[in-house]
């Protein structure tokens, strides 16, 4: 039977997981902290933190803010980079280069004062295919003069398109616990940028329509190739091609917001024929109202447990949104 909710409540789930349990095991020291990580290669994984006076320096003694870990000797050694990384968002495009794109203005805690302001900020890294992490690509492109976003961009999203370039979704434009209309960035962008569409960006109704909590909005590629997006509470399905809104999905149920401040996360579940219909699993965020004041809101505040999934169906020119 098909329910008019459209988002609905999993059950609980006990996993037998008794035997099974998770220790801590400090190996090595990063020498930053590792606030953006990103798997490479069995051996690499990339690390971008906050400028501070890290531990981790550079050949000419300044801290570094950005680093390789090595998972062959657990040990770090830096990268040298030029703008804030802190806040930034990113994906690899389909060449294998991974793209950082905006962060945080110019930051002088902790013997930050160091880098340039990040918030327009492009960086390049890789294919980096030497398993010690030297050699060609192996280290982070910047040229902030000539190669930078459209907009400044703290807390954006970065997403691989089928087209193989990155789009960059919304993102504020100084740091902030809930956005607001004078500071949202409600608007896309694309690296590289499409043709005709240099130093433009493109409005977005949805990201505007989900302020203020529409930092860092979930998304993900659809099979049709649309791309679903989840902010606050509510969904859209955006065609990049002809640059229009879909579909709004139901709102999410019981009062539950993902995103910054909010939190959580949706994931696309593995894809299986004969139909590959997607599903998308969203998890946690909280039940507060998105009006909350900053003081109103409490360490103590439990996040929510509410996982709920919606299937997006792709058949016959228009979309059907069901439980399966
Ligand atoms: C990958 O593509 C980006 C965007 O076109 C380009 O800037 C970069 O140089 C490419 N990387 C390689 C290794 O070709
Ligand atoms: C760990 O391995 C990397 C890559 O081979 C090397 O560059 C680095 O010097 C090693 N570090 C230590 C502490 O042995
Ligand atoms: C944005 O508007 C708020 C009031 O709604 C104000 O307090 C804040 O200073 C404004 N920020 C900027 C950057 O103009
Ligand atoms: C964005 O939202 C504000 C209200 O928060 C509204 O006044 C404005 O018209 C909206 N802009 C667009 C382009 O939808
Ligand atoms: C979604 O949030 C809006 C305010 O941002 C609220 O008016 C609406 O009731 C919420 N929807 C649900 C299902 O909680
Ligand atoms: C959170 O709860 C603890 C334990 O009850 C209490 O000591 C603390 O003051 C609370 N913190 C806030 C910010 O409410």
């Amino acid at each position: 039977m098909r329910s008019s909710k459209l988002f609905t409540l999993l059950p609980f789930v006990h996993l037998a997981i008794a035997q099974n349990t998770w220790t801590f095991v400090p190996q090595g020291n990063s020498g930053i902290v590792p606030l953006e990580l990103i798997t490479l290669s069995p051996t690499l994984a990339l690390m971008y933190d906050r400028p501070y006076a890290n531990p981790l320096k550079l050949p000419n003694g300044e801290s570094a803010w950005a680093g390789l870990w090595h998972f062959n000797n657990n040990s770090a050694t830096p990268l040298d980079t030029i703008t804030n990384t802190f806040c930034a968002g990113g994906a690899f495009i389909s060449n294998g280069t991974l793209v950082a794109v905006g962060g945080q203005a110019l930051d002088n805690i902790a013997g930050g004062g160091m880098a340039e302001d990040g918030r327009m900020g492009i960086r390049l890294f890789g294919p980096c295919t030497s398993a010690d992490g030297s050699g060609p690509g192996c280290t982070v492109f910047e040229d902030p003069e000539t190669l930078h976003l459209v907009v400044t961009r703290w807390y954006p999203t970065g997403l691989r398109i089928p087209d193989g370039s990155l789009m960059i979704i919304g993102g504020s434009d100084i740091l902030t616990t809930f956005n607001a209309l004078n500071i949202s960035q409600n608007n896309y962008e694309f690296f590289p940028p499409r043709a005709g569409e240099e130093g433009t960006v493109r409005p977005s109704k949805f990201l505007n329509d989900t302020l203020p909590a529409n930092l860092f909005p979930r998304s993900m590629v659809l099979p049709s190739g649309h791309v679903l997006m989840i902010s606050n509470n509510q969904s859209v399905i955006y065609d990049i091609e002809t640059n229009t809104e879909l579909q709004r999905l139901p709102e999410l149920p019981n009062g539950v917001r993902i995103g910054v401040p909010f939190d959580g996360f949706a994931q696309l579940l593995p894809l299986s024929g004969p139909d590959y219909e997607p599903t998308v699993l969203v998890c946690g965020g909280s039940n507060k109202p998105d009006t909350i004041t900053l003081a109103e809101m409490s360490v103590n505040d439990s996040a929510t447990t509410q996982c709920s999934r919606i299937t997006v169906k792709t058949s016959a020119h228009e979309f059907h949104v069901a439980v399966p």
